[in-house]
């Protein structure tokens, strides 16, 4: 990997707008001098983040995340400093070779990884060897071709039930480790393969890191169709989407991304050209995918299993998108069909069709509720109308709002204005969506406010560094001198201060990005009088010397020395001549 110097690094960030590139992952509304738009950073749907285009950097005013358009990359696509900048290279038309990048990984000694990597070539293997000709024709019986194969690392366990134990225990593993894995297992003749003859299907984390399995039988036997490995500390089923780490890209170039129920309806979309799709695997949506979904395009596409399952399931990840505001189109497959299932017996062109043509979530929902209703009955229609107009609660769009009331007007012969004075009646007051949320802030000591007031003021003038130089050249706390300390040097070797640079200099000190975190968020205001800059330098200045004071008394209780007790004595003189004068 290869380091860039300050220089090219400067040049390829101000080479873009931070406010181009941000709007490309969040949307974002001018107000003001910045642009506000939903933090991806922490669960919100209030426009808390910045993002200013005169100081190129943005902060969450909720959750205080800052940084420049490199750090919004590196947090937003989990990605390290050099590949985040690579991708601002790429929007710029900047062509950067970063050569071999070795991923940011957290918790990446976890010996979790080693293990599913391990089985993951195994099993591969496996369905490789001539043990795999019925898994192999199993799977091209549904369409799944070698480069699907290999491409989504679908193996094979034998009809074996100690192959993966031998060779996991002959690498050492402890037998622990093994049994957390949930590929090794017991029973009442001691340890064995937990899978046996199973076609298997690796599970990824968001990084795309193995960190589980699926396994499906294949011909027929008994159990259950998919059995999945056991969580761990590194697989979270509900912290995990199927295919999320090959579909991001694909997803962020078409702004839009697909979302399935079953993983095997996400092979077989690839099998037909679709990439940017993702499943679901069972599960209900959590908190943590929709926050993930909500990254990974504006335009989200539910296309469930055609049954009823498929349509509730529909409903409630619905339910938890809307809640952060990302509105999802619907995709329904007739006679109860899945994706999988559809495409085989319609074929491409007519699925892609039915991809593109979406129906919008409140049609969805009428239609589910209308269901087995009877609006030829009175009691049936108002109970209707009551339903749709909860829903409508929910939903922050006012276009879809009038055309679902005109629709229902229609069904129930109710009068718009009407439904309209209902549904004020149940709608909770207005959400004032266009002011960032205020959040309480913090009770400052007088010392902490000082020395978070000075430094926004050093980030963005020289007058207020050189004053800092001049007056005093040592701040209390540590992790603002610090601060302090950066500043001052940028200065001194840039004769000039520039916020983003200097995040994208300090870019592997992450503390540093807190503390200008902590202090922007503090929102104060751009103009400032020299009158309260001497205050704050002033009060800074006398807790030093408070300190120093302080220091120096013990020092004299400690000193045996009679000439150096005197020294002391002196010094402490000194120092309240200099308080005094404060
Ligand atoms: N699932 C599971 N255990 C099961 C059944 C299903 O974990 N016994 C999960 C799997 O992750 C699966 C998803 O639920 O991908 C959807 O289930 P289903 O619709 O039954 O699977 P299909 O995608 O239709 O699988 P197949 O076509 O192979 O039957
Ligand atoms: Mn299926």
């Amino acid at each position: 990997m290869r380091r860039l110097s300050t220089e090219e690094i400067n040049h390829i960030v101000s080479s873009v707008d931070i406010v181009d590139v941000v709007s490309n992952y969040v949307s974002l509304t001018p107000k003001g001098k910045n642009f506000f738009g939903v933090c991806p950073f922490h669960n919100d749907n209030h426009p808390s983040m910045s993002v200013s285009r005169e100081k190129q950097i943005y902060t969450c005013f909720s959750c205080g995340a800052t940084g420049t358009v490199v750090n919004f990359i590196e947090d937003f696509e989990h990605v390290s400093f050099i590949e985040a900048l690579k991708i601002v290279a790429d929007h710029a038309g900047i062509s950067l070779d970063i050569g071999k990048v070795d991923k940011k990984l957290s918790n990446t000694n976890n010996p979790l990884y080693e293990i599913y990597d391990i089985a993951s070539k195994f099993y591969s293997n496996n369905i490789n060897t001539s043990f795999g000709k019925e898994a192999k024709d199993y799977l091209k019986e549904r369409n799944i071709d070698e480069a699907i194969i290999k491409e989504f690392g679908i193996g094979l366990a034998l009809k074996k039930h100690d192959m993966l134990l031998t060779l996991l225990t002959n690498k050492k593993f402890d037998m622990n480790l093994l049994m957390k894995s949930g590929l090794i297992g017991r029973n009442d003749y001691g340890y064995l393969d937990s899978y046996y003859n199973r076609i298997m299907f690796p599970l990824w984390d968001i990084n795309g890191r193995v960190v589980g399995f699926s396994g499906r039988i294949f011909h027929g036997e008994e159990g259950s169709k998919y059995i999945n490995s056991k969580e761990s500390e590194i697989f979270k089923k509900g912290e995990l989407l199927y295919n999320y780490h090959r579909a991001k890209d694909e997803a962020r170039r078409e702004d839009k991304i697909i979302i399935m129920e079953g993983f095997m309806d996400v092979i077989r979309a690839n099998t037909i050209g679709i990439k940017n799709v993702i499943a679901m695997m069972g599960t209900a949506v959590t908190k943590e995918q929709a926050t993930l979904i909500r990254r990974m395009a504006k335009e989200v596409i539910l296309c469930f299993d055609g049954d009823r399952a498929g349509a509730k399931a529909t409903l409630s990840c619905s339910e938890e998108l809307l809640k952060l505001n990302v509105i999802p189109k619907i995709v329904r497959l007739e006679e109860n069909l899945d994706p999988d299932e559809y495409i085989s017996k319609y074929g491409k062109e007519r699925f892609l069709g039915k991809l593109n043509n979406p129906m919008n979530v409140m049609d969805f929902k009428l239609s589910y509720l209308k269901q087995e209703k009877d609006l030829s009955s009175n009691q049936d229609v108002a109970k209707y109308v009551n339903d749709v107009l909860l829903e409508l609660t929910k939903i922050d769009d006012e276009v879809l709002r009038e055309l679902t009331l005109k629709k229902i007007s229609e069904e129930s012969n109710l009068e718009v204005e009407f439904l309209k004075s209902q549904l004020q009646e149940k709608q909770a007051p207005p959400k004032k969506i266009d002011m960032p949320k205020v959040v309480p802030q913090r009770k400052l000591n007088k010392y902490d406010k000082a020395q978070m007031y000075l430094l926004y003021y050093m980030l963005q003038n020289e007058e207020i560094i050189r004053l800092y130089n001049q007056k005093i050249t040592f701040m209390p706390n540590e992790k603002y001198r610090n601060l302090a300390f950066h500043i001052s040097y940028y200065y001194k070797t840039n004769g000039n201060i520039n916020i983003a640079s200097l995040m994208n200099e300090c870019n592997e000190n992450k503390d540093l990005l807190k503390t200008i975190g902590e202090i922007e968020q503090l929102r104060l205001k751009e103009e400032y009088t020299i009158e309260e800059i001497e205050d704050y330098l002033n009060t800074i200045k006398e807790y030093n010397i408070k300190n120093g004071q302080a220091e120096l008394s013990q020092k004299l209780k400690n000193e045996r020395d009679l000439s150096e007790k005197v020294k002391i004595a002196e010094e402490m003189i000194a120092l309240k001549v200099r308080r005094e004068n404060v």
